[in-house]
């Protein structure tokens, strides 16, 4: 049956706009942290709250979805992306931010059909930038069409690289090796503590790419639709085809760019999601 993608897209902005006061009133209050899989994998009641809040509001509305949550799968819920219309969602991308009052925060959700992603939203509420973007209509900042930047040389670009969320040593080494290989080469290494935020910032051509390993479905789903309506690219850090499952993932405001990052960079594969 014939999905109704603007109901979609009415029914997630209004969970939204209530979840995002949860994430503005959360910021600067005490928060209550838990460790997930290590010591600087945290959550909060917060990441917790806007989950539940966007879940079973789009549960209620939509009961043939399924649903890929950080929250849901830290607390054992498998992950398996179908065709089936399904909600990929970071309640609060960049919790170590949250958790230090940082004001990059966000939350990342996206709707993909067939796999194939269609409405994404990235807001973050305490900074008032909300992106948006829907397939084949543009990526918007605040209700303004955004672009990618035109620069497609590492010599002039400004990077977003994360170590993420694991003190792995074997991905430790590669991440150290690429800041090594590339700080010469770029013009500057940016880290904004969120994935989610990292693929705005190229959207926007605020920055005009990031790489990272060991990132998950729901840090990058909605960066994708937004980086690649804003003009950018989206593609496996090893220049292959992007794969949202992957734990993988290379953006860059040009084709020209993220190739030229590819030839540089050492390679690290993560347990897919
Ligand atoms: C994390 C952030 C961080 C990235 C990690 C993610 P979370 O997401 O996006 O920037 O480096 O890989 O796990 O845990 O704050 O939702």
């Amino acid at each position: 049956d014939s999905i109704d993608l603007d109901l979609c897209y009415q029914t997630l902005l209004e969970l939204v706009k209530q979840a995002e006061e949860l994430i503005r009133n959360g910021i600067n209050s005490a928060k209550e942290i838990q460790l997930k899989s290590c010591e600087v994998d945290l959550v909060t009641e917060t990441d917790q709250q806007v989950e539940k809040l966007l879940i079973s509001g789009l549960k209620e509305k939509f009961p043939n979805h399924q649903f890929i949550g950080e929250e849901s799968t830290a607390d054992g819920q498998k992950n398996e992306l179908t065709d089936a219309p399904t909600w990929i969602i970071d309640p609060v991308d960049g919790t170590m931010n949250f958790v230090h009052s940082f004001p990059h925060v966000c939350i990342s959700i996206a709707l993909l059909i067939n796999k194939v992603p269609e409405i994404a939203i990235i807001t973050n509420p305490v900074l008032g930038q909300f992106f948006e973007a829907r397939r084949g209509q543009g990526a918007l900042l605040n209700g303004n069409k955004i672009h990618v930047s035109s620069v497609n040389e590492l010599s002039k670009a400004l990077l977003s690289l994360e170590v993420g969320t694991s003190r792995d040593p074997e991905k430790m080494k590669v991440v150290l090796r690429n800041v090594n290989t590339l700080v010469p080469l770029a013009h500057g290494i940016r880290a904004l503590g969120s994935a989610a935020l990292n693929m705005a910032m190229v959207a926007m051509g605020a920055s005009d790419s990031y790489i990272e390993f060991g990132i998950h479905a729901w840090d990058i789903a909605a960066g994708d639709l937004i980086v690649r309506e804003a003009g950018g690219v989206v593609i496996d850090p090893a220049g292959g085809e992007f794969d949202v499952m992957s734990r993988r993932c290379l953006c860059a405001s040009s084709m020209e760019l993220a190739q030229e990052i590819v030839k540089h960079i050492d390679q690290y594969y993560p347990g897919r999601d």
